[in-house]
């Protein structure tokens, strides 16, 4: 990412999330809640977002929308929006299990941490991202008064993952934590998702759990978005305390604790 600037993946989610809140198609994986703050992040951000999240709130978009994903990538709104529902149910199923921490790495605008912080009122969330993206989304945030989300600015490929500014913040490597890497990994060497890894590792009390979206490498070796219509990018690992393999090699495929999950099986080809 371009490090003055904000990611203009996580604007193009973030827009993504409004669009497919206004389509009757798809409008019950994002709720209002999410695409409100989605929107005031657009808002403030800057002109020309404030611009496009007008154009994509209006009905003539959707099928202009609809053709440009179809000669782009294929599947990728329906992707984000399954990605987005499997990870809440992971988490919120882990915080009805007595996790207490929520950790988001790369957060983007991403709206999980503010609806959950709702609906879970003694667990604490932190969001982890670069500076360049992180201070639009605490402006959006301290607007509507979310109040239980800490959020650390950090550059993880450079520094690393802040485990001072954590602690700092009242993180408890002895409770359970459920990690989130969401669209992030893939913007990293082999050798930045490792340490990573072993970092989270180190972090985890037992029962902790990461859940993170890759990219598998192509043929000619390039990390590359083709069709997302198979939608089966989305993997979860259970006890990160026992992961010192890195992402290079397939994160651990081999010891049995990857979960590969096919999300158009999970919720249906008319999802
Ligand atoms: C594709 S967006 C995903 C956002 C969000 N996780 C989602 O899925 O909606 C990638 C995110 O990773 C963050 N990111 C990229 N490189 C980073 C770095 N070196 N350090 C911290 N965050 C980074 C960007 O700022 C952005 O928020």
């Amino acid at each position: 990412m371009q490090h003055e600037r904000a990611s203009r993946t996580a604007l193009l989610i973030a827009a993504s999330l409004v669009l497919l809140h206004h389509d009757a198609k798809y409008s019950r994986f994002v709720s209002k809640a999410s695409a409100d703050l989605c929107a005031r992040v657009l808002e403030k951000h800057s002109a020309k977002t404030r611009l496009f999240l007008k154009i994509v709130r209006q009905i003539w978009f959707r099928p202009i929308a609809k053709f440009v994903e179809r000669i782009t990538i294929p599947g990728i709104l329906l992707h984000y929006a399954l990605r987005k529902k499997y990870i809440r149910r992971l988490v919120r199923s882990a915080l009805a299990n007595g996790v207490a921490q929520v950790v988001i790495l790369g957060a983007g605008f991403d709206p999980l941490s503010s609806e959950l912080q709702r609906e879970f009122p003694t667990a604490l969330f932190w969001e982890i991202d670069h500076p360049a993206t992180q201070r639009h989304k605490v402006r959006a945030c301290s607007e509507i008064g979310i109040e239980r989300v800490h959020f650390v600015a950090v550059d993880l490929s450079a520094a690393g993952l802040d485990r001072e500014a954590l602690n700092s913040d009242g993180f408890d490597p002895a409770k359970r934590t459920f990690w989130i890497a969401e669209g992030l990994l893939m913007y990293f060497p082999a050798d930045i998702v490792s340490s990573l890894m072993k970092t989270l590792s180190t972090l985890s009390a037992p029962g902790s759990e990461f859940a993170f979206t890759f990219m598998e490498k192509q043929g000619d070796g390039q990390l590359r978005f083709d069709s997302q219509t198979a939608m089966a990018n989305f993997a979860s690992i259970r006890k990160p305390n026992l992961l010192t393999r890195g992402y290079a090699d397939a994160a651990s495929r081999s010891s049995g604790e990857l979960r590969e999950v096919n999300l158009l099986s999970l919720y249906g080809r008319g999802a």
